[in-house]
């Protein structure tokens, strides 16, 4: 009989994440999550927003306020993993595909085969595995699972058989917890009941019965910054009450989807279902009825191609203006453009299966640049002669009395949704991608063909209808009237075409069918409305297609974080574009018991309570959210579902929290500050945010001081590397911050906080190096925590000591916490941060450096050892780099580097930096390690020793006058002998005979 859980019982019980979490398992299933793209789970909810925190995070958080933490952390850490899918069982349901008996048979030892197998015919195979399948006898034996062997029993048995392989590679090869999410913890609830003291088998009883173990009911988790509702959809997935809100209203839009539409049971999605194809049908009768989209030989318009054409000044000639005159490249389809030397113009006449010498000649269309931040230019020629006319100079850019930038663009009208004819940039259909089922066989044939007078006639009647009822449809709010308010990324609209309304980002076309949609379309319709209007507007760029047999295709608007204007850019046929609203959306149904809510407010006008708060806030200048959602908030504002009626449909720019400065810090506090009122005693928050800069460290300390809370403990979890938002090598980690309220008004003075800082940052490093050592059996191939892992911890050991206090020598520190700063000074909070993460980094020596020697050290060369020991078991993640370049404040340590590649970044060799970095600008000039290694190089190239000492003599300051000098030589050269050993065998010998050399050297 299963025995109720007791209220209250952990009320004050330290939380799991306030002392461990497994950051470097964490790190590589968000890796994995993020880079699912649009697997994600609510990513096809709405593909626009950025910077969607991952599922599994947020999971790993929330799970972690709510766990106590015991006094047995390696079985707490044992039970989380399995509670977060990461143990061996886990990766047996993970694993993409299960072993066959005969495989398990050839694998493990088993003391009797039929215990767990049926055997036919039997008396052939030997009794006990493994078995040796190669024996002909065998070839006829038919092994199976016995009947009566439970799943769990067979997940025990696969467990064994994953291969010994890091962890990564395990999670590479298997799938997310969440895609098999209704079976994979079917075996953990024995384990995690008696270890928890609980009775529950699901997340939502488990979550709930420590809900009422904390706070006496089932918990609740609030987001005030909830963005595309990851953790608020995390929450109640895992059976949280939740209330979420944001400023922003596509943000609870968004979230509400979450809830509603992934979170939705069945039933509501089947009705969806059939609700998405009512509307496309209606929208495609009403499309067809205009005949406009078919040429009435069968065809059907997949793609109209658009470009702004400009009249060139100097000849008087209209041109189209194309970046590239390529097409597609799986079609080899070109632009060509005819001159008519009569109307000064070009015809474009398009031509598919070109040469590989015309393809490249059409590389360069009309528009070119002489490289990056180079002003475009138009450029055509007539009569032999080329012609260059900047794009500046066409849109007539000059500077104003007020030193701000004008051009003479005409701004377009609520009225205008094409350019006049007299504008300075027109726009011109000069291609249509059509496509027609296969006469024979599935399929569809495709064909880019130039514009026809009958394609130009279907164009006046579209825009002709648009023209005849826009005013209508703008009044009852089915197209956007709104104005285009300046700003950082909503300027370049205005400023590049002279677009003034939300609704000029879009053409006659697009209006038209979004228009319809918008019209016949309740909430959640609203949600495919959003991805319409992403996938078909003036921003969506045309991309050329690699590869034999791709077409190329129409991108999304959002493709990147800002709204940039096209020369260039596709419309989908109506039914391509109204296609989008069908969204490939996932099904997670939620507890239908649970209390979920949105708000639509300023996360300082909260007034909700919620128990804990996991909040990802705006930092940094990241994504303009406040700017560019204006783009979907324009077409909702006016008629907003009745579920959407009660929030702002409104951007409310100037409330949103940005930058880094003094506003930003201010508003975080006000913000925190509420949800610290709206937390009980026993609350708990955790702050992600994502590692920028070195100042974030003395911002988030001030932040939390004067909004009355607590740290408790801070995390680093990877999320991101490579990513193909930019290019090149992109690490991208989140530190977790964990709060508690502060009480009272404790008082120290700047010397006891030293003695104080040291003793915990060195009792935290030790607790997680210890715990490293407990969970050896856990963690096969790795450590629970690395280096750079447990430096974050001492950080946050070193703030949670600065924090517990109110007054340091005498100032209220939630006041100095928001004074203005002066630019370039060191307050004394950031004074104090910078002695506290000192404290720590001195805690990391690496193992073979003196304490004494190391502090002599310079940060560069601190660097360089303490990389190089972490290289040497086997981390090569950018980020290690950058972290310990900001501990170790070195100016710039990329010379020190041999690549810096986000997964595989690596030291320089001695042999690698020869003579380089010996001379006064570079950080390591003078130093003994670089005289060490210079050393080390020379021997390698087989320089004579005596002569290679008396460089080390004359390399190394001081060197007979400081015999501290002569004696790190030596442990420096030790230190490379071990650590080299398994990287750079040769070099690692180098080393071990400087240390002899050196040793035996005689002196005087
Ligand atoms: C970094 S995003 C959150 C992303 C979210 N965690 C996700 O995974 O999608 C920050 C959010 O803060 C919102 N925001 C900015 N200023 C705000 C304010 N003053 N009050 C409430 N929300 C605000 C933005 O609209 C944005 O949605």
């Amino acid at each position: 009989m299963s025995v109720p859980v007791t209220p209250y019982s952990l009320k004050d019980a330290p939380a799991l994440i306030e002392r461990l979490l497994p950051v470097q398992k964490l790190s590589t299933e968000s890796y994995k999550e993020q880079m699912a793209v649009q697997g994600k789970t609510l990513t096809a909810l709405g593909s626009y927003w950025k910077g969607r925190k991952p599922l599994i995070l947020n999971k790993a958080c929330i799970l972690g306020c709510l766990l106590p933490a015991t006094h047995d952390l390696a079985r707490d850490l044992e039970i989380f993993e399995k509670l977060m899918a990461m143990d061996d069982e886990s990766f047996a349901v993970r694993w993409k595909r299960r072993p066959k008996p005969q495989e398990i048979l050839a694998t493990l030892s088993i003391a009797s085969v039929t215990e767990y197998f049926t055997v036919e015919p039997e008396g052939i195979l030997p009794p006990s595995a493994p078995i040796d399948w190669s024996k002909p006898d065998y070839d006829a034996v038919k092994v199976a699972w016995r009947t009566d062997i439970t799943e769990l029993e067979r997940r025990g048995l696969e467990a064994q058989m994953l291969p010994r392989i890091p962890y990564r590679e395990r999670v590479d090869q298997a799938q997310r917890p969440e895609e098999v999410l209704d079976t994979v913890h079917d075996h953990i609830w024995v384990a995690v009941n008696g270890h928890l003291g609980t009775n529950a088998h699901s997340f939502p009883e488990l979550v709930e019965q420590l809900g009422i173990m904390r706070y006496g009911h089932r918990p609740r988790v609030a987001d005030t910054f909830c963005g595309s509702g990851q953790i608020p959809f995390e929450a109640a997935r895992l059976g949280c009450d939740v209330y979420a809100s944001d400023l922003n209203p596509v943000a609870c839009m968004l979230t509400w989807g979450a809830f509603n539409i992934v979170g939705g049971s069945a039933v509501t999605r089947e009705s969806l279902a059939k609700d998405q194809l009512h509307l496309v049908n209606r929208v495609e009768a009403e499309i067809d009825q205009l005949e406009i989209e078919t040429d009435g030989k069968g065809w059907r318009a997949k793609v109209f191609l658009y470009c702004v054409e400009a009249r060139c000044p100097q000849t008087g000639w209209m041109v189209p203006l194309l970046p590239s005159r390529v097409i597609s490249k799986g079609y080899r389809a070109i632009a060509e453009l005819v001159p008519d030397a009569k109307q000064k113009r070009y015809d474009v006449i398009v031509r598919s299966g070109a040469t590989e010498r015309e393809l490249a000649a059409a590389r360069l269309g009309t528009v070119r640049s002489d490289g990056r931040g180079q002003d475009p230019y138009l450029t055509h020629t007539v009569d032999g002669t080329e012609y260059r006319t900047k794009i500046s100079t066409l849109r007539g850019d000059y500077r104003k009395a007020d030193g701000t930038n004008g051009n003479r663009l005409r701004l377009w009208e609520k009225s205008d949704f094409k350019p006049r004819s007299d504008d300075i940039f027109l726009e011109r259909l000069y291609c249509v991608q059509w496509m027609r089922p296969k006469k024979k066989g599935k399929g569809d044939d495709y064909e880019f063909r130039a514009v026809t007078q009958a394609d130009l006639k279907r164009e006046s009647i579209v825009e002709e209808f648009v023209a005849e009822h826009l005013a209508d449809w703008q009044a009852k709010g089915w197209v956007p009237d709104m104005r285009i308010e300046p700003g950082d990324k909503t300027d370049e609209p205005i400023r590049t075409r002279g677009w003034t309304h939300w609704h000029h980002l879009f053409n006659s076309r697009q209006l038209l069918v979004a228009g319809l949609v918008n019209r016949i379309s309740d909430a959640r319709l609203k949600l495919g409305m959003a991805q319409v209007l992403n996938g078909s507007s003036r921003l969506t760029r045309w991309s050329l297609g690699d590869g034999d047999g791709r077409s190329g295709g129409v991108k999304g608007a959002f493709d990147n974080q800002a709204l940039n204007t096209l020369l260039n850019y596709g419309t989908r046929g109506s039914r391509f574009s109204v296609d989008l609203v069908k969204q490939r959306l996932k099904s997670f149904p939620l507890h239908p018991n649970l209390s979920l809510k949105i708000g639509s407010h300023a996360a300082d006008d909260l007034i909700e309570m919620s128990d804990i708060f996991i909040t990802d806030p705006p930092y940094g200048d990241a994504v303009k959210y406040e700017e560019i959602l204006e783009f979907f908030i324009a077409w909702l504002r006016k008629n907003p579902p009745l579920e959407f009626a009660e929030w702002v449909w409104d951007s409310r720019r100037s409330l949103a929290i940005k930058g880094e400065d003094e506003d930003f810090r201010r508003e975080m506090v006000s913000a925190y500050k509420r949800m610290t009122e709206c937390m009980p005693g026993n609350g708990i928050q955790v702050i992600m945010f994502t590692h920028q800069s070195g100042s974030i460290w003395a911002d988030m300390a001030n932040i939390v001081w004067a909004s009355g809370l607590h740290v408790t403990a801070a995390w680093y979890v990877v999320t991101e590397t490579e990513s193909a938002l930019r290019e090149g090598s992109y690490v991208k980690g989140t530190v977790l911050l964990v709060l508690r309220k502060r009480y009272g008004i404790q008082k120290t003075t700047r010397d006891d906080l030293a003695w104080e800082i040291q003793e915990e940052v060195e009792a935290q490093v030790q607790a997680l190096a210890g715990l490293n050592q407990d969970a050896k059996s856990l963690y096969r191939d790795g450590n629970v925590f690395e280096d750079a892992d447990i430096q974050m911890a001492g950080y946050a050991a070193a703030l949670r000591v600065l924090t517990r206090y109110a007054v340091i020598d005498g100032r209220d520190m939630t006041a100095e916490a928001i004074r203005p700063r002066v630019k370039g000074e060191t307050t004394f909070v950031d004074g104090l941060i910078m002695f506290a993460v000192d404290t720590a980094n001195q805690c990391l020596v690496p193992q073979g450096i003196p304490q004494a020697h190391w502090d002599k050290l310079s940060g560069a060369e601190r660097f360089y050892l303490k990389l190089l020991d972490m290289e040497a078991r086997g981390a090569k993640t950018l980020d290690n780099y950058q972290n310990f370049a900001k501990a170790f404040k070195v100016r710039d340590f990329k010379p020190l580097l041999a690549s810096q590649k986000a997964n595989d970044a690596r030291l320089k060799s001695a042999m690698e930096f020869g003579r380089s970095e010996m001379s006064e600008g570079s950080e390591l000039h003078q130093s003994v390690m670089r005289a060490v290694l210079y050393a080390v190089m020379e021997l390698v190239n087989n320089v004579d020793g005596n002569e290679v000492l008396a460089h080390l003599t004359l390399n190394i300051a001081n060197y007979y006058g400081d015999m501290t000098q002569r004696e790190l030589a030596v442990e420096l050269a030790d230190y490379f002998a071990k650590r080299l050993a398994g990287l750079r065998p040769d070099e690692a010998s180098a080393a071990r005979v400087l240390r002899e050399l050196v040793k035996n050297q005689r002196i005087g």
